[in-house]
């Protein structure tokens, strides 16, 4: 069994990277479970979970991940009786894990919770870290707690039902980790795009065993994100600004935000144009966009809205060369001038 421990101040979570959904029961502790999930995971996996554990279906996409949503599942456990000895596991994707985190830390002021993590960018990033949010009037993840789960069972099977468009912004993430940590991995994605995006099993669990050790290695570093935690954060300043301005899922606007952080790392003259314009290529052979049709201007805007609660500097996620991150605190003055720059090439 391949698993990983991610130690938080709230307890340990064990990351089981060859799981099967199948022997779910094998990590949940005696007691009553209750399970929360979506739609698309209900009609695809229903069948395969415990028919006697109670499920809350929540509704999809990110407009479901709002307190209004955890309010709703909390008068569902009340209605069921559920006390504080019940776990709760979260099936499905970054909503339902995120939804699953808050609910099972707040309900009766915290109960035992885990994951099935079933999209590809769940399995790699939303469900390995202990980061638990909901969205209030469209600010994302404002309103949450750092808990870990007891469990993130990883079960690359499952992505083989997942929609191509889910497994590019996966994949757009195990990018992201690979270039702030984990360059030798680079030439096997290159090499294996392809064999990625058709969901083929040896690729997938190669690159989310990878992925997951990178993060659950910055994780234990930097569980709150006083310092290393924020390169996680890499290609996401940008990408954040064009994702609010809509028309993308997250990984697609942060493919853009990738190549943006990349370019601005060249500015600096921290790496080449050479290693910018390969992981272009690489971003359009997994089929990520590379540009944003919004004006510059727009996305600056955008950009210093979102940071206006964090003061005139900005933490910027760069590049001293692939494989290796740094965290500099930039004015955003200094930043829109190199983005109108870069914007006008
Ligand atoms: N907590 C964190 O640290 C963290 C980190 C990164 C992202 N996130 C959050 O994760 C969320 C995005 O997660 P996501 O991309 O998994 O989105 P998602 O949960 O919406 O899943 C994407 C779609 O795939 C469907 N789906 C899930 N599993 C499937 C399967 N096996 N087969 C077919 N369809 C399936 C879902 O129903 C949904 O329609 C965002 O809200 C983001 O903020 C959180
Ligand atoms: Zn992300």
């Amino acid at each position: 069994m391949d698993v990983l421990t991610v130690k938080g101040k709230s307890g340990s979570s064990q990351i089981v990277l060859d799981a099967s959904l199948d022997r779910l029961e094998e990590y949940v502790p005696d007691g009553r479970t209750f399970i929360v999930t979506d739609a698309n995971v209900e009609r695809l996996y229903g069948d395969r979970l415990p028919s006697d554990w109670p499920r809350i279906r929540i509704g999809l996409g990110e407009s479901a991940k709002t307190p209004e949503t955890v309010i709703d599942a909390i008068r569902q456990l009340i209605a069921l009786e559920a006390d504080r000895s019940v776990f709760i596991v979260g099936v499905g994707g970054g909503i339902v894990c995120d939804v699953t985190g808050f609910i099972a830390s707040t309900f009766m002021r915290g109960v035992r919770f885990g994951f099935v993590s079933s999209t590809l960018l769940s399995q790699v990033d939303a469900s390995v870290g202990g980061k638990n949010g909901v969205n209030v009037d469209g600010y994302k993840n404002i309103f949450g707690t750092f808990n870990q789960p007891k469990f993130v069972l990883c079960d690359t099977n499952m992505l083989a039902t997942l929609p191509i468009e889910e497994l590019r912004c996966g994949l757009a993430e195990i990018l992201k980790h690979i270039l702030i940590a984990d360059v030798d991995m680079l030439p096997y994605l290159e090499e294996n795009a392809s064999r990625a995006l058709a969901a083929d099993q040896d690729v997938l669990r190669t690159l989310v065993a990878h992925s997951v050790r990178v993060k659950a290695n910055v994780v234990n570093q930097d569980e709150r994100e006083a310092g290393e935690r924020r390169k996680l954060n890499f290609g996401h300043t940008f990408g954040h600004a064009i994702e609010k301005l809509g028309g993308l899922r997250h990984g697609e606007a942060v493919a853009i935000g990738t190549l943006f952080a990349l370019r601005l790392s060249e500015h600096r003259n921290l790496i080449q144009s050479a290693d910018v314009a390969r992981i272009e290529t690489l971003l359009k052979a997994l089929g990520l966009p590379t540009t944003t049709n919004h004006p510059a201007d727009e996305v600056l805007r955008t950009m210093r809205s979102d940071k206006k609660r964090s003061g005139a500097d900005i933490h910027f996620v760069l590049l001293e060369r692939l494989g290796k991150a740094r965290v500099e605190r930039m004015p955003l003055d200094e930043l829109e001038e190199v983005a109108r720059d870069i914007f006008m090439e």
